[in-house]
């Protein structure tokens, strides 16, 4: 079976981009590939964290990855934090790094704006090359914006074949197409982002029904009154026909046909309550999941299963540089 691998930060309020853009396809992909997830709790401490809000956002994220749909019994769902591999795979592969490879990524220039020019910040994308590299995976879900990261990924894979022997393969970034870029509800020309200054911006999964009616009522909408997919002229509308499109696997045609003649408010009304019906299951199996230990449990499982992976690429690895063993 192929392997398919992919890393979320614990970061808190995920959001239907998220799920669209990313853990829709990870569930999805589950009946053909076998599915490596990771938590990348250490790549999170990159920016400053509140240690009680990151232990929370890590607990909530893996539970509401489960809920979502990634099944433990057939994927690997763990914490990056506990298969010390990829801290060692990370320093190897780090000696390998130009210093200046590092300086030009894009993530790293926006984000030392905000959160000072740490060093975790800068070599952010050895560790995200030794996440994915120990697990061998033929495929890397991404968003867009982490295409860089994948490419300086194999490049780095390159590399230590050439000069050690072949050792690791060359991923492949798999983007989604239509959801790729979900965008923001107050801003149509931005990502839908929790990080907006307004929560307005995003349906977080774990929204209350009022919650998720309010803000699509509220949601921005282009001048003419017609329900109709064109990102150039109308973005705004686009955008809630990509999400509508996303939740009820209808066509933007169909929806078009639907809504001929019939408005914003009709159609408005009708993605909120589509919305409502999808994301209701998720939360109530997220409760479910939060009362016990299962989730704690689950991840102690996953963690076992990905070190036997992991530990097994880093003995060949460290084995080919002549580190004793
Ligand atoms: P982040 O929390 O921003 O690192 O995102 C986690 C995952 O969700 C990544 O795979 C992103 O590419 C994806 N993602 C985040 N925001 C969006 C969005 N607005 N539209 C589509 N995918 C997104
Ligand atoms: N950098 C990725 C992001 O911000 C998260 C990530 C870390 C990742 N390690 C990974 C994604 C490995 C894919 C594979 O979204």
């Amino acid at each position: 079976m192929k392997v398919l691998l992919s890393g979320i930060q614990p970061s808190g309020n995920l959001h239907i981009g998220n799920y669209l853009g990313a853990i829709k396809q990870w569930v999805e992909l589950q009946k053909s590939y076998r599915v490596f997830i990771s938590i990348v709790d250490l790549h999170a401490i990159t920016v400053p964290q509140d240690p009680r809000e990151l232990r929370k956002n890590t607990l909530e994220l893996a539970a509401l990855l489960i809920a979502c749909g990634i099944d433990p019994k057939k994927s690997v769902l763990f914490l990056q934090s506990h298969i010390p591999a990829h801290i060692e795979l990370g320093w190897i592969l780090n000696t390998l790094t130009p210093v200046s490879e590092l300086e030009r990524m894009t993530q790293f220039k926006e984000k030392k704006e905000r959160a000072g020019a740490l060093a975790g910040l800068l070599n952010y994308p050895w560790l995200q090359a030794a996440d994915i590299l120990l697990y061998r995976p033929d495929v890397v879900p991404v968003g867009e914006d982490q295409l860089q990261h994948l490419e300086f990924t194999r490049t780095l894979a390159r590399k230590f074949n050439n000069r050690f022997g072949k050792t690791f393969n060359e991923p492949k970034a798999l983007i989604p197409k239509e959801t790729a870029r979900i965008m923001g509800l107050d801003d149509p020309t931005k990502k839908m982002s929790k990080s907006a200054p307004s929560p307005n911006n995003y349906i977080g999964l774990l929204d209350s029904p009022e919650e998720i009616r309010r803000k699509i009522k509220i949601a921005v909408t282009d001048s003419d009154k017609e329900i109709r997919y064109d990102i150039k002229t109308k973005p705004a509308i686009s955008n809630l026909m990509t999400i509508y499109s996303a939740f009820s696997e209808l066509s933007h045609g169909a929806i078009e046909k639907r809504y001929q003649n019939k408005g914003y408010a009709q159609f408005k009304n009708d993605l909120a309550e589509l919305l409502v019906k999808k994301l209701m299951p998720i939360q109530q199996k997220y409760r479910e999941l939060s009362r016990g230990k299962k989730v704690i449990k689950i991840l102690q499982d996953g963690a076992k299963k990905a070190s036997l992976v992991a530990n097994k690429t880093l003995l060949e690895v460290k084995k080919k540089v002549g580190l004793l063993q």
